[in-house]
């Protein structure tokens, strides 16, 4: 199969869809890939890698997306590239069809193949290609949370880890999931108190067996969190309630119940925040304060970090593009079900119903184009 990954467009985004490592891969296996001339620089992959790997460069996007049977990408595509799509091209990347309609109809109009990563299932129900993001962002919401505890940033001046003499700073995590744990994780590594709250007693029971001794798990409900804010240094938001809002568990009336000072790193914010004072933020100007806690709100924490990001999400994509490079999308989709939920848009037809019962369009259920 003829492979393209173009340089992502999108503002700060610094992610490329493929390593060379992966190139190697998938030229190993007979395919040729096509890379656009700098895709790699953001993360810290130069052209003559690619090439190394056995990947031709091509100086445009325009010539990459020519020649691609499968575009292999990281953000949804954007305006400027809808013309560049073809009919029957595979699009395998993020689309968040649900939450902007001129893509999808853009994508309906093209009758390229959209096979989203975030629908990607596994048997279980778990989401492959979201998780490697929310471990970056979970890690991440420490690190950034650590560094604005310091005065010069707005903090109230403690260290996370405290030293021998002086008491370690409180951390609390709302959501106990992958972004909470891995918080939870980087939190306890550096010596901090930290208490997990969640609303899942199996999840609770599983992460006090896994977690050292520093880290506690408590019930997340209205009163105990009251009652825990009142202390904490540090609160991050990582609560997910699958295709819902986030609940706003601390309401404004509750930031003045906090210490001058508390830092609040709103993981959450992409789904609405957890916090009711959160607002997305960007990278440039990530940070506000309202009622003396400074609030962290960036929605594309991973962008930040683009090495690990890259890295991390092309672990977890390199498979499934595997797959589909070798069998092509729908023979792949037959043998692997995991691959069958990430299909959203088939030659004009919605094939995810959610995203169909999004924008009020039709549903074409996906079996029509799985059937022999
Ligand atoms: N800002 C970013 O850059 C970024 C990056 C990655 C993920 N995210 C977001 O982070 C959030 C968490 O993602 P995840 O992968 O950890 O989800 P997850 O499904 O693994 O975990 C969510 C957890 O929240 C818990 N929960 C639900 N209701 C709760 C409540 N009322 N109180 C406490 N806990 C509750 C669930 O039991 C679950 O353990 C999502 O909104 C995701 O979109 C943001």
């Amino acid at each position: 199969m003829i492979i393209g990954v173009p340089k992502e467009i999108k503002n700060n985004e610094n992610r490329v869809a493929l390593t060379p490592a992966g190139a190697k891969e998938l030229v190993k296996r007979g395919h040729s890939v096509f890379v656009q001339h700098t895709a790699g620089e953001g993360s810290g992959f130069t052209d003559d890698q690619y090439t190394e790997a056995g990947a031709a460069i091509l100086p445009s996007i325009e010539e990459v997306y020519a020649i691609a049977e499968m575009i292999m990408k990281v953000k949804e595509p954007i305006e400027p590239e809808y013309k560049l799509i073809k009919e029957n091209q595979l699009l395998f990347t993020y689309f968040h069809f649900a939450s902007y309609e001129p893509l999808t109809k853009a994508m309906i109009e093209n009758k390229s193949i959209c096979l989203a990563y975030e629908t990607v299932e596994k048997a279980d129900r778990s989401l492959p290609l979201l998780v490697p993001m929310s471990e970056v962002a979970g890690r991440m919401a420490i690190q950034k949370g650590a560094n604005y505890l310091e005065k010069p940033l707005g903090g109230r001046g403690i260290l996370l880890g405290g030293v021998p003499g002086v008491l370690p700073a409180k951390v609390i995590i709302l959501g106990g999931g992958i972004v909470g744990t891995q918080a939870a994780w980087m939190a306890a590594g550096l010596g901090a108190d930290v208490t997990i709250m969640d609303v899942s007693l199996q999840r609770m029971r599983y992460l006090s067996d896994v977690m050292p001794a520093n880290v506690k798990t408590m019930m997340s409900n209205e009163f105990n969190i009251r009652e825990m804010i009142k202390d904490a240094d540090l609160i991050v938001g990582a609560v997910l309630i699958p295709g819902a809002k986030a609940p706003h568990l601390i309401t404004r009336d509750m930031l003045t119940d906090m210490k001058k000072g508390a830092v609040l790193v709103d993981v959450a914010v992409d789904q609405g925040g957890c916090i009711e004072t959160c607002k997305p933020t960007t990278h440039e100007n990530p940070t506000y304060v309202i009622d003396d806690v400074v609030h962290y709100c960036v929605a594309n924490m991973p962008g930040a970090v683009p090495y690990t990001s890259t890295l991390a999400l092309t672990n977890a994509t390199l498979p499934y593009a595997i797959q589909l490079a070798d069998k092509g999308w729908k023979k792949a989709a037959q043998e692997n079900p995991e691959l069958v939920p990430g299909l959203n848009v088939i030659h004009g037809d919605i094939v995810y119903k959610a995203v169909a019962e999004a924008f009020g369009l039709a549903y074409v259920p996906v079996a029509k184009y799985l059937a022999d």
